[in-house]
């Protein structure tokens, strides 16, 4: 099978640098190949390819990523909204341009284009339902890489290479995108030039070079980014991701990359995104197709069966089931996942979930708005130390980041021991709470980004998070004025004064 990779990558990158030759010279070779987790591989056969499938249809690859336009990733595209639907031959559409046409030529409608109907997708779900139900292929199928032959811009018709199909959505008012994902595209060919080496062609943190890094090049298929903004329970937001492309990781590989332009951060910024949701996905039909069709599911069942044929029959059955699944309950779990996951990551993208302090930062040496019967420095150093706080648990006192709990056996999620002591983090490698003496930040040295990080904890890290429960606003400036005050001393294990 493998021997036709090298053809397949060749084929696979041609279309991408006609796309890209004019944006970056000397465009990278993008790899054709996205990798798939673990779990999609446990599951049984049929099950897993019925996964990999849907990703590939929906995702695309790397030489050619699309995402599904409800996602709050900015793809590309040029917005334009249906007025009249030709009813002589249904191979040409009056439409009206929603992106202002500007000196970018990726904006202009030009022949070859594909074209994307923006339908409500569970208007569009039923649809495509009922015409399985009766075993008539999807109305849908018509339409997928309809292309432009030609567009009129002074009366605004648009024609393409085949007739519509007759679906009752497409009507005037529906929104239609022409060149989608072509800011993805861009965004492919300079990951693969800036980032894959480190964090690898899927995102996974396995990049070629990747391997002699602690700490690891981020995984980012599990949508869980550590320096945000946004409150616990929400995603990282674009601003976030943006600022830390910009300035780097301090003290880890992550480089800084202030001097791409802006654009070309942004669109990196929305291809990381795009991995992430990719990956989240994957994960969430994995989980939901996992439960009855895994292979540790027949394992179990067959475990006492010594019978060959009640064993054969036992298969059979769960074959059966798989097949019907997939034909109807799969459709379902993929789509309302996806719809799930674009709502749980809209709400987090903008600034709507930005967690900002009530109060301004105190000054250090005057009085805490906490306790003003202390400086703000001395409250900072009480809290640190205390038992409400628990800083010092894991940073130790002096701030070195050697307390107790690193010396201690953690727990993993599934409630086993790991077999080394100390702190993990998320993705299972062993982390060290920050030495707090050296001033290094990873997340930013700004005095918000230090209370950002004890406000809403490091994600997929043990730091916790402090704002809203445990600490008041005020108390927290205490503490980020202390923490950015505690001096560096090699041989100093007291607390700092
Ligand atoms: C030399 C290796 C290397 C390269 C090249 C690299 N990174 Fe990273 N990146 C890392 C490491 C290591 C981390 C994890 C640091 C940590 O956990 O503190 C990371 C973390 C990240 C994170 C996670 C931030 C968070 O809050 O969790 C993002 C996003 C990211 N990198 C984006 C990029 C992008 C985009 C590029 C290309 C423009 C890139 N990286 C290039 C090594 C690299
Ligand atoms: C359960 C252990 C634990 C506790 C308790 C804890 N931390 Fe952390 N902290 C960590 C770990 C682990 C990291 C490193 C995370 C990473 O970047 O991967 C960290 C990182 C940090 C950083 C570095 C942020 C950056 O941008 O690099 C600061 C500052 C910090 N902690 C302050 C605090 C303060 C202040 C408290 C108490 C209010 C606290 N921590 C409590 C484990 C802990």
């Amino acid at each position: 099978m493998y021997h036709s990779i090298k053809e397949f990558r060749v084929w696979a990158a041609l279309p991408l640098c006609l796309v890209c030759a004019s944006f970056c010279a000397g465009c990278a070779k993008v790899e054709s190949r996205f990798v798939y987790d673990e779990a999609t591989d446990k599951l049984l056969p049929e099950a897993s390819l019925a996964v990999k499938a849907s990703l590939q249809s929906t995702f695309g690859t790397p030489a050619d990523p699309q995402i599904p336009g409800y996602f709050p990733v900015d793809r590309g595209g040029i917005v334009a909204e249906v007025e009249e639907v030709s009813t002589k031959d249904r191979m040409q559409l009056r439409i009206k341009l929603e992106t202002p046409a500007d000196e970018n030529e990726q904006t202009q409608i030009t022949a070859g284009q594909l074209i994307e109907f923006l339908f409500d997708p569970e208007d569009a779900f039923d649809i495509a339902a009922d015409a399985l139900e009766v075993k008539l292929p999807s109305p849908f199928d018509a339409l997928s890489g309809l292309k432009v032959v030609s567009y009129d811009s002074e009366n605004g018709l648009l024609k393409f290479d085949k007739p519509l199909p007759e679906i009752e959505l497409i009507e005037s008012g529906l929104q239609i995108v022409i060149n989608p994902n072509y800011k993805l595209q861009q965004g492919s060919a300079l990951y693969s030039k800036h980032c894959l080496h480190c964090h690898g062609v899927s995102g996974d943190g396995n990049g070629p070079t990747a391997i002699y890094m602690t700490p690891r090049p981020r995984d980012y298929r599990r949508g869980v980014f550590k320096f945000t903004s946004t409150g616990p329970q929400n995603k990282v937001s674009t601003a976030d991701l943006k600022h830390l492309v910009i300035e780097g990781i301090p003290g880890t590989y992550m480089a800084s990359f202030k001097m791409l332009p802006d654009e070309e951060v942004d669109l990196l910024v929305e291809y990381v995104k795009y991995l992430a949701l990719r990956g989240v996905t994957e994960r969430v039909i994995d989980i939901e197709v996992g439960i009855d069709f895994a292979q540790t599911v027949l394992e179990d069942e067959l475990e006492d069966v010594e019978d060959a044929d009640k064993r054969l029959e036992i298969m059979n059955e769960i074959r059966e089931e798989l097949a019907e699944f997939l034909e109807s309950d799969y459709l379902e779990i993929d789509l309302f996942g996806m719809l799930d996951l674009a709502d749980a990551w809209d709400e987090s993208v903008g600034e709507g979930v930005l967690q900002s302090p009530s109060i301004a930062r105190t000054d250090p040496d005057g009085p805490s708005a906490a306790d003003p019967t202390k400086t703000s420095l001395e409250n900072g150093r009480l809290l640190y130390l205390g038992n409400t706080a628990q800083c010092a648990s894991c940073h130790g006192d002096a701030g070195k980041g050697d307390g107790f709990q690193t010396r201690q056996l953690q727990k993993k999620p599934d409630g086993s021991e790991y077999d080394l002591p100390g702190l993990y983090d998320s993705w299972s490698n062993p982390l060290k709470p920050r030495d707090l003496t050296r001033n290094i930040y990873r997340g930013g040295r700004r005095p918000i980004d230090v209370f950002r990080r004890i406000y809403c904890g490091i994600k997929g890290t043990p730091m916790p998070v402090y704002g809203g429960k445990g600490l008041s606003d005020e108390q927290i400036w205490d503490i980020v004025n202390y923490v950015m005050a505690i001096p560096f001393d090699e041989q100093k294990t007291e607390p700092a004064k």
